[in-house]
């Protein structure tokens, strides 16, 4: 298992207190609330381990509702294909929601549990997940997707919150029977935020810190033939120094295999269905340089100091650019190949986080909306999105 350095660690912590929440279901939030019901509102490990005793059972949900669809799809073995690959993630990440719970285990295993709290009520918590969990991915996959997705972003959230709670975790030290497994951190404030790390990374080989993480999207990209056969042959030829994982776009892929049939990917270069937001954060974090055409992510790997090339003629956040990681180099693939061979000698651009960007910008708003209310005060206010 892989160790992820201090400085990523928290990067994910700072970006996790920072996000936004989704906009969570009425399932979720049911959920949620029975948590809080019982278990208080307060956090504490305790109710952590009662949320890994949870955490796991959708992907084994998924995986046992994917074995049963193999099982009828013998006319379509490319459909088959699809579906064993959600049960081997499935799987892979019921390992990782295990090695949670057996760290929350040991973390809780010299306090007092209540029969009832401790284990009675997580297991009817779980199978009730379990049951929602199956009947929504046969209804309708992404209804059972959107319920995990809250869940992890909630569960992801409360455990930065926690850490942030207990300054004095930073200096106690992370002694576990799980460490061959789970990893080496120096403090139980450094291994906590782990514990929310997306794992399907991991699993296709890739060291974090040494691999390039790419996202394209723009039609100028990837539906010009003629671009993308030169975007992708780069790629693939960098990918052999380098790995590159490339979470991609159904339309993107599509485009790929219909325009680029004959393209030798290789073995490092790791061409993905569409990530979760948690999960790309995770590659975007651990990524020795991010190439893409994305908006948003320019202003995440300034923000995170992570190396970035913007494959666009100009960005709509030239502070990337001016302070920050971002490197625009528009369709011209010798500056991609130079600008990249340039970061991995280790002569990458030293970015600054711009100004204001501190996560209080809703606080400042909202005061300048109550100053000039009070200035207004007595007037009509006429607010216009
Ligand atoms: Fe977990």
């Amino acid at each position: 298992m892989e160790r992820l350095d201090k400085e990523s660690l928290l990067g994910v912590q700072q970006a996790e207190l920072t996000a936004p929440r989704r906009d969570y279901s009425v399932a979720s939030k049911a959920l949620f609330s029975v948590m809080d019901l019982v278990y208080g509102k307060e956090r504490d490990l305790e109710k952590f381990r009662v949320l890994e005793v949870v955490a796991r059972v959708p992907y084994q949900a998924w995986e046992n509702v994917a074995y049963i669809a193999m099982t009828h799809t013998s006319k379509r073995p490319d459909f088959a294909r699809r579906v064993y690959d959600r049960a081997r993630v499935a799987r892979f990440e019921q390992d990782n929601e295990q090695w949670h719970l057996l760290i929350l285990e040991e973390l809780t295993r010299d306090q007092p549990r209540s029969w009832l709290k401790g284990s009675i009520i997580p297991q009817v918590l779980a199978l009730s997940y379990y049951q929602l969990s199956w009947m929504l991915f046969v209804l309708r996959p992404k209804w059972s997707y959107r319920l995990n997705a809250d869940f992890e972003d909630h569960a992801a959230h409360e455990y930065a919150t926690l850490v942030e709670e207990h300054p004095e975790w930073e200096t106690e030290p992370f002694d576990s029977f799980f460490e061959s497994d789970f990893g080496t951190y120096d403090s139980l404030a450094d291994m906590l935020p782990k514990a929310t790390f997306p794992n399907a990374i991991a699993e296709l080989g890739v060291d974090p810190g040494n691999y390039i993480a790419v996202t394209l999207h723009r039609p100028s990209n990837v539906d010009d033939p003629k671009n993308l056969e030169k975007l992708l042959t780069d790629l693939v030829a960098i990918s052999r120094e380098v790995p590159v994982v490339f979470p991609a776009h159904p339309r993107t892929r599509k485009r790929i295999a219909e325009q680029l049939p004959d393209l030798d990917l290789g073995d490092q270069f790791h061409l993905l269905g569409p990530m979760g937001y948690l999960d790309f954060l995770g590659l975007t974090v651990n990524a020795r340089l991010v190439i893409t055409d994305s908006g948003g992510i320019q202003e995440e790997t300034s923000y995170l100091g992570i190396p970035c090339i913007t494959v666009r003629e100009n960005t709509e956040r030239p502070v990337t650019v001016t302070m920050g990681t971002n490197i625009l180099v528009g369709q011209d693939m010798a500056m991609l190949r130079h600008e990249t061979a340039q970061i991995l000698a280790g002569n990458a651009k030293i970015g600054q986080i711009p100004p204001l960007w501190d996560g209080k910008a809703g606080e400042r708003i909202a005061d300048l909306i109550l100053s000039q209310a009070e200035q207004n005060a007595g007037q009509e206010i006429l607010v216009t999105a």
